[in-house]
């Protein structure tokens, strides 16, 4: 039935009396958007908490519906969330809590040094960490090694990248604090109630220790670097930035808050986005030989080089369709600042939105099969003119991810180098996903890599 624009009619998720969907979100929050994908369609409002107590968020799962809230940037819409009032006060205020002229100046001082071209600089690395990630796949006794390797090269890429730093030291606190950090801020950002954090909880002490030694990795690095200049990576680009508008640079604060953003949102999502691909070409041979016969045609056995990234056009069909079918940043929060219309309903200034990038992603009215691994919808001459709001693993508008081609590019890389080595054995079956700040397995991969005969 079409619904006409100007009543707030959005269907509800019935949930329970007193905490609506809170439970159902926190037990499996990708579950229960899919159900109410299934029983209402394009949008759904959920509860989270006692009615006037707790909050009101409606879900979206369709490309219109993105396209309103995401297109604008902060115009209409603004990231004010539970979740980015607990991300701004673990990891401070930066590009990625900002609103308004605030984000609009700092995405202007950033965005340079992350574009494709720049990107290009930083392949070589990527392409020499990809040698000690076969190494350790390769080495590797069990099954199990697949996290630690993924999060080995991340990080390495990250820091050689951003930092221009051998992260061997700060390795271990960063594996540990980062996601320690990001669990609390997912779990509080959906609680319907939440103490105060000086409460002494066992968890918000393991944050706060968490946040201490997080905070002090990152003034070692930055402080390292005072005055010494000459190098060319992101963190001198940061220290070095002026805005073209009004030739000022960054306090030393900012540039502690965004390094410590820059390492959660870089960190967080990569090493996963690799699991996920490399375990669904373990279940895939002939996609995985038709990687490894492209890698073979396009670069032999040589490094993989900027050059080379735009040949590999199959082995970048597979990450897009792993990134579709596992979105790292599953769910886009926005608050509406004003009334507007949203999938046919009247949405109410003040209303959180949540485009359900996961629902979208996995919704038979925009994706034919979308439960299928299939990387050829990728290819162009297949799906010419497919909804850019379809398809959102780097979110959409002006708010889409920076570091986006510098993850693309990583990802092709491992791959690439990982499938030209060693052929991966996994389940044939699709692996488990859980909703944390971004996506998560459900549990641990679990690959086994042998040399390609
Ligand atoms: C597979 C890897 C990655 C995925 C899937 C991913 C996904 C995303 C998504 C979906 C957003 C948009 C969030 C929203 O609109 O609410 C985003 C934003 C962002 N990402 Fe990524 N990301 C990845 C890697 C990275 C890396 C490597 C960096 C750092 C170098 C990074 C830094 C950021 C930042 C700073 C923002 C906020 C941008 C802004 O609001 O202007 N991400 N990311």
């Amino acid at each position: 039935m079409a619904v006409r624009a100007g009543n707030d009619t959005v269907p509800r998720v019935p949930g329970s009396a007193v905490f609506g969907s809170a439970r159902d979100l926190q037990r499996d929050q990708l579950a229960t958007y899919e159900r109410a994908m299934q029983a209402h369609g394009a949008i759904a409002r959920l509860r989270v908490g006692p009615p006037r107590l707790g909050f009101e968020f409606d879900a979206v799962f369709e490309p219109d519906g993105a396209r309103t809230i995401l297109s604008g940037g902060s115009r209409g819409y603004i990231k004010d969330a539970p979740v980015y009032h607990e991300f701004t006060r673990l990891f401070g205020e930066g590009l990625f809590t900002f609103n308004g002229d605030d984000w609009q100046r700092r995405r202007r001082i950033l965005q340079p040094l992350f574009t494709r071209q720049r990107v290009q600089d930083y392949v070589p690395l990527m392409s020499s960490w990809s040698d000690d990630l076969v190494r350790l796949l390769g080495n590797s006794r069990d099954d199990t090694a697949l996290p630690a390797a993924a999060m080995h090269y991340t990080l390495n890429v990250l820091g050689s990248t951003l930092f221009g730093e051998d992260m061997s030291s700060a390795g271990p606190v960063l594996q540990r604090a980062v996601p320690l950090i990001n669990a609390e801020a997912a779990k509080r950002g959906l609680a319907p109630v939440r103490l105060p954090p000086w409460v002494p909880t066992p968890s918000h002490r393991r944050t706060a220790r968490a946040q201490r030694e997080l905070r002090s990795v990152v003034d070692d690095i930055v402080h390292s670097r005072d005055g010494d200049g000459g190098r060319d990576d992101l963190l001198e680009r940061l220290i070095s930035a002026r805005d073209p508008e009004t030739g000022q640079g960054l306090t030393p604060l900012a540039i502690r808050n965004e390094a410590l953003i820059f390492l959660g949102a870089g960190l967080d999502p990569p090493p996963n986005a690799l699991g996920f691909t490399l375990y669904l070409l373990g279940g895939h041979h002939q996609v995985q030989q038709r990687v490894r016969d492209e890698v073979a045609a396009v670069i032999g056995d040589a490094p993989v080089t900027a050059d080379d990234l735009p040949h590999l056009r199959f082995t970048s069909m597979v990450v897009d369709e792993a990134l579709r079918l596992y979105p790292l940043g599953h769910t886009l929060l926005r608050k509406a600042t004003a009334d507007n219309d949203v999938c046919g309903h009247r949405i109410p200034g003040g209303q959180i939105m949540a485009v359900s990038v996961w629902g979208l992603h996995r919704n038979p009215r925009v994706w034919s099969d979308p439960g299928e691994f299939r990387p050829e919808r990728f290819d162009p001459a297949v799906s010419p003119d497919r909804d850019p709001y379809a398809y959102l693993p780097f979110g959409g508008g002006p708010r889409t991810c920076i570091g986006m081609h510098l993850a693309h590019a990583q990802l092709v890389v491992a791959v690439a180098s990982v499938v030209r080595s060693l052929t991966i054995r996994a389940p044939d079956r699709r692996p488990p996903a859980r909703a944390g700040l971004t996506l998560m397995t459900g549990e641990p991969f679990r690959c086994s890599f042998e040399p390609v005969a």
